[in-house]
């Protein structure tokens, strides 16, 4: 995320990787959010009033893994995923070297859903990940950012984010034309095919 991969790539710039975290804690809070069941998926993260515009709102918590770990934990989550457990993923791209695991139940900031036009954005500021108000959120909406999730693996990500520019698939910004241009390529190749099957029943037979 900001977040992940399958292993979902991002593409959330440079830090160092500081904390390892693996020891009961807990939750980290912030004034301005608290967890609510989301429309989007499971929980998410709520604004409880208005939250300016650039405020540093919550920062995403976790274990510091090098990506050779990063991978093998993916490679986890996605045999749980297949066997139909839990397929969240919280591993988040901290920079080349290391990764960020959040997936700790004290992380909080994990419950934030990923948006196609999110009110968030992320930002590593002195190696930590920072969730910040991309512009001013009104109390009560979801706070979301855009995951970032790499091209590789697009389909096996629905996005049910629900906004106008949805592209019914978390991937990266960049990539979403062409996820978009493929999805339309299959919509037309649909209706051919449709529009076959309805001009082949409705020949009269021996035509
Ligand atoms: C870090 S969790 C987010 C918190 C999650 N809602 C929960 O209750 O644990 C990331 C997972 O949430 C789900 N998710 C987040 N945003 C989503 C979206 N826009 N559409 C569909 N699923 C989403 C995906 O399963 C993703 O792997
Ligand atoms: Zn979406």
């Amino acid at each position: 995320m900001g977040a992940t991969t399958a292993k979902v790539k991002t593409k959330t710039g440079a830090g160092t990787a500081k904390q390892a975290a693996t020891t009961r804690r807990q939750p980290t809070s912030t004034p301005w959010a608290e967890v609510r069941g989301s429309a989007i998926h499971g929980r998410g993260l709520y604004a409880v009033k208005t939250i300016p515009e650039g405020t540093r709102i919550i920062a995403y918590d976790g274990e510091a893994i090098t990506k050779a770990e990063s991978d093998r934990r993916e490679q986890l989550r996605h045999a749980r995923e297949k066997a139909g457990g839990d397929g969240c993923v919280y591993i988040f791209e901290l920079n080349k070297r290391h990764d960020i695991d959040g997936s700790m139940a004290w992380n909080t900031a994990r419950l934030i859903n990923h948006a196609c036009t999110p009110n968030c954005r992320t930002e590593i500021i002195r190696g930590k990940i920072w969730i910040i108000a991309k512009r001013e959120i009104a109390a009560s909406e979801e706070l979301t950012f855009d995951y970032r999730y790499g091209y590789e693996s697009w389909r096996e990500h629905p996005c049910r984010c629900g906004t106008d520019r949805c592209v019914g698939y978390i991937v990266a910004g960049e990539y979403r034309w062409r996820v978009r241009k493929i999805l339309k390529a299959e919509r037309v190749a649909r209706a051919r095919v449709e529009r076959t099957k309805k001009t082949t029943r409705s020949r009269p037979a021996g035509a």
